[in-house]
């Protein structure tokens, strides 16, 4: 590790289905990380669905958890589906949540994205719709790799691992840039 220090990932999966690709590309990645890097999954199932009335009396317990969560994160990493050619709502639903004034979290914060879908373009559409509202929010984002896990039902075994290694080398690679782009954004 180049100074030192360990850095804490918050990992974020867009679904909540048990047999999530999405969810299985995170443990895959908590597998593959380099040294000094520790992913940690956040689970967006308690999150409420977004309600302005709700925020304006107070941020929900877990909403306030994700918040505080991304908050003491290094960077993020955050796999999404794509539903309709977009991400899905619930991940775009905890986004929208987090995003709130004051302190929003994602400002500044180095993240990096994958995917994962049945289909053949591997949830491109959907990321970048991701990367077009982090840039409002001012993510910055890992630019290369892409990591766009087509056809998953071929590159996960029946238990959920990640097995293709042509696809394990791109999510290691992956690990690496953000790795660096962490250190090169917020020098130790
Ligand atoms: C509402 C809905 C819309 C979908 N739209 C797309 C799509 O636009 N492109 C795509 O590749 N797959 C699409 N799919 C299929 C998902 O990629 C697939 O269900 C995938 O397994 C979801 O991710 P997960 O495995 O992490 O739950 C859609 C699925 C649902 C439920």
């Amino acid at each position: 590790m180049a100074d030192g220090r360990n850095l804490k990932v918050l990992g974020i999966s867009g679904s909540l289905r048990k047999g999530s690709y999405n969810t299985a590309a995170l443990r895959a990645a908590q597998e593959l990380a380099p040294a000094g890097m520790t992913i940690e999954i956040f689970d967006l199932s308690p999150i409420p669905p977004y309600n302005e009335d709700v925020k304006n009396v107070g941020f929900p317990a877990p909403v306030q958890e994700l918040r505080q969560r991304i908050a003491a994160a290094d960077a993020l990493l955050i796999a999404t589906p794509e539903y309709n050619y977009s991400m899905s709502g619930v991940l775009k639903n905890a986004i929208d949540w987090a995003s709130r004034p004051p302190e929003q979290p994602f400002n500044d914060k180095p993240v990096a994205i994958m995917g994962a879908s049945p289909g053949v373009t591997g949830t491109a559409r959907a990321q970048y719709h991701l990367r077009q509202s982090g840039v409002f929010l001012n993510m910055h984002f890992v630019n290369k790799p892409e990591v766009m896990i087509g056809t998953a039902a071929s590159r996960f075994d029946a238990e959920g691992r990640l097995t293709d290694e042509t696809t394990r080398g791109f999510v290691r690679d992956l690990l690496a840039s953000l790795a660096a782009w962490t250190r090169r954004l917020n020098p130790g």
